[in-house]
């Protein structure tokens, strides 16, 4: 057990997918995995682990932002052996080209500061995904036939933005979509030597104000965790 995660020593899994959202951490693993089991519930980030096509997956939510994906994401390799961790989650679209419900698979995320700031500095680290989960979750969103974009997104440190020169720079720069986490989970990945990617649905968007009816959000989310868990294992 750590501070954060009340699950015993084996009960996590290698491979690990972190919706934000704990509640969408329950719905994966009872739709998608076999024998889910509860594995952590501490401060209601609900944690399951079971199987997935004869392989063990966890999946546990990270909580908004990057300072909560950093404790669960910290504990969950250190402390429990993670050595895969997808991110699915959600972002708002900054492109014209980029459609509510498309999914967008992040190459690399930028970020205004993150949790790992203090030790990089004056440095500006650029965090990337895993080449070998990016090309396998581009080959099986193509196999859907989901609407994909993949590139570069922005991982902010709000969601109320008071500052939203800084989003018309993204959005100038070719940044496909913005969301909360991405950055730090991939700062940890390159520290910690495991693999890491996030896979994200546009939820909302920036520039035509257009959202994804809610009727709709479970099904984009069911094509995320699919396209995640067979990344993880191609
Ligand atoms: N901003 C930040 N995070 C998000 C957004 C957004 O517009 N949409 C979904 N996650």
């Amino acid at each position: 057990m750590t501070i954060h995660i009340g699950a015993k020593p084996g009960e996590i899994a290698e491979t690990v997918l972190m919706p934000g959202d704990p509640y969408r951490a329950r719905w994966a693993a009872e739709t998608f995995l076999e024998n889910a089991k509860l594995v952590n519930d501490v401060r209601g980030m609900l944690g399951y682990t079971g199987i997935w096509n004869g392989h063990p997956v966890t999946i546990h939510g990270s909580g908004m932002g990057m300072p909560s994906l950093s404790i669960y994401a910290n504990e969950l390799i250190r402390d429990y052996g993670a050595k895969t961790l997808i991110r699915i989650g959600s972002c708002g679209g900054m492109q014209e080209k980029v459609q509510v419900r498309d999914v967008i698979i992040a190459m690399t995320a930028s970020a205004l500061s993150t949790p790992s700031s203090g030790i990089f500095k004056e440095l500006n680290f650029a965090p990337c995904a895993d080449w070998s989960l990016l090309r396998a979750a581009v080959n099986a969103a193509e196999a859907k036939g989901v609407p994909t974009h993949v590139g570069g997104i922005y991982s902010a440190d709000v969601f109320y933005d008071e500052r939203p020169d800084l989003n018309e720079q993204m959005t100038r720069h070719g940044i496909l979509g913005v969301e909360m986490e991405a950055a730090e989970l991939y700062n940890l990945a390159a520290r910690y030597g495991v693999r890491a990617l996030a896979v994200l649905t546009v939820s909302d968007h920036l520039l035509t104000g257009a959202a994804l009816p809610s009727a709709d959000r479970e099904r984009s989310f069911g094509d995320m965790v699919e396209i995640a868990l067979e990344a993880a294992f191609a």
